[in-house]
């Protein structure tokens, strides 16, 4: 055993676990023959559970968040240097790691120029529709309330955000949903055929999925729709990297109906594309950005909504109308130990080379599935940017139908018994819960990158042969 932890403890800690504890997107009759696995200890990749095994982590706290990887002594000791000056005040007042953290994070980010922090993915979204809300009623008489949302995108787990959520397995029986939220199409050139667009490719493709927003768009009103929300790469909906030609066209069609952008970057921000941010690729120039996984790796909540100086003008243009700014508060947003946390983080992936190492790993990460695509059938499709990558399992290359989930999931135990932790989509797009997840830290190693792959291609055999 890694740890500290005695086998008595840990009996304690599973029974305790086991009666009280009500975990996350878990169905949990199981734990009444078996035991949950207990995360116990984490270094660099890997993590050790209650039984003291061993585990090369190929997600990054199973919910691509640890970028810099676990038991980051430096990361731990500024947040006790920042909680024993100061732990919490209201984001009404400023604090110093904050402050210097906005200025830091705007450096990255040209054309923005305002952070608003809070405690989760969900929230940062919720306050970016809050502010399209307000602008439509400040600007446009209230009518222009509509905000797109793209189908298979995830924008979080409040009723808010899943209103805007196109994982129907996910909003399922979580409604009735916030009204004036409308659907576009994906822009998944594997599935093509699913928009219509099986006889396009390449750059045509990417224009011509695009333009399905605006049709989405004309068919609503321009002049009722505040804003669009995407994913540069959609994570949970199985990793679907955009079309050549898609981002281009997005934004002229923005621009031309006068409609917000607002890019979700909870999961790609950060460094975990290779870039700080996944827009960053395609030449965006977005209104809104959130982020919140990656921001701090997960030593501390943070969250961040940021915006344009010109968003952030529209909110103090009048200052005689006690109405005329943002009146909205996050309480955790003032815990300082979050900005700390994502100073340190930002300082490591700067002084590490991460966006590079990514890149790198990323490549040889790619080349590695391409190869295990060539000897599995089973691998339909092989998709990603940087260190965020899937490999889409289906049954017949030729119609595409996709393995039942429940081959996809023994493939993850299967990797997970050569001491490999993998994920899958989950619970996510009906009968599309097939798309293999890979989102490393971005430390990571060539020996770990085979060592993942090589986990995967056992697996893959076990299960399919
Ligand atoms: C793209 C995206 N946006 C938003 C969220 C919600 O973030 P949180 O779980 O921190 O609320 C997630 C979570 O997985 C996500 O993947």
């Amino acid at each position: 055993m890694h740890g500290a932890f005695t086998e008595n403890d840990l009996s304690h800690v599973i029974a305790a676990d086991k009666a009280h504890v009500w975990h996350h997107l878990v169905q949990h009759k199981p734990f009444e023959t078996s035991d949950p696995r207990i995360i116990v200890e984490g270094k660099g990749m890997r993590v050790w559970d209650q039984n003291g095994k061993e585990w090369l982590d190929a997600v990054s706290g199973a919910v691509w968040t640890v970028n810099v990887g676990y038991g980051r002594e430096s990361i731990a000791k500024a947040i006790y240097d920042q909680l024993m000056k100061v732990n919490y005040f209201a984001q009404a007042a400023g604090s110093i790691p904050g402050a210097i953290y906005a200025e830091k994070l705007i450096e990255k980010m040209p054309g923005m120029s305002r952070v608003y922090y809070v405690s989760s993915g969900s929230e940062a979204n919720e306050k970016a529709f809050k502010m399209i809300r307000q602008i439509a009623h400040k600007k446009y008489g209230g009518v222009k309330t509509k905000i797109l949302y793209r189908d298979r995108d995830y924008h979080g787990s409040t009723i808010a955000a899943l209103s805007a959520g196109g994982q129907h397995e996910r909003n399922a029986q979580y409604g009735p949903f916030a009204p004036d939220f409308i659907s576009v199409p994906h822009c998944m050139e594997y599935r093509k055929h699913e928009l219509g667009l099986e006889h396009l490719s390449g750059r045509e493709f990417g224009i011509a999925a695009a333009n399905l927003i605006e049709d989405v768009i004309l068919r609503e009103g321009p002049e009722t729709v505040g804003a669009l929300c995407l994913e540069p790469v959609t994570a949970g909906g199985g990793v679907i990297t955009p079309p050549e030609g898609y981002w281009e066209r997005v934004q002229e069609i923005c621009k031309k109906y006068d409609i917000l952008l607002h890019i979700d970057e909870v999961v790609c921000g950060v460094g975990r594309t290779g870039k700080w941010f996944g827009y960053q690729h395609y030449g965006i120039k977005p209104d809104f950005v959130t982020m919140a996984k990656g921001v701090a790796s997960g030593y501390a909540a943070i969250a961040c909504m940021v915006t344009t100086e010109e968003v952030f003008d529209m909110f103090k243009d009048d200052a005689s109308d006690p109405m005329n700014y943002f009146r909205d508060i996050s309480t955790f947003g003032g815990c300082t130990a979050g900005p700390a946390a994502a100073l340190e983080n930002m300082r490591i992936i700067e002084d590490e080379n991460l966006l590079e190492n990514c890149t790198i790993m990323g490549e040889r990460m790619m080349k590695n599935l391409h190869a295990l695509k060539e000897k599995h059938t089973v691998i339909g499709d092989v998709r990603g940017k940087g260190l965020f990558l899937g490999l889409e399992l289906v049954t017949d290359r030729d119609t595409r139908d996709p393995v039942d989930e429940a081959l996809a999931q023994k493939v993850v135990s299967e990797a997970g018994n050569h001491g490999v932790l993998i994920g899958v989509t989950n619970r996510s797009v009906p009968d599309r819960n097939n798309t293999l997840c890979f989102s490393p830290a971005l430390i990571i190693t060539a020996e770990d990158v085979d060592q993942i792959t090589d986990a995967v291609d056992k697996a893959l055999t076990t299960v399919f042969g």
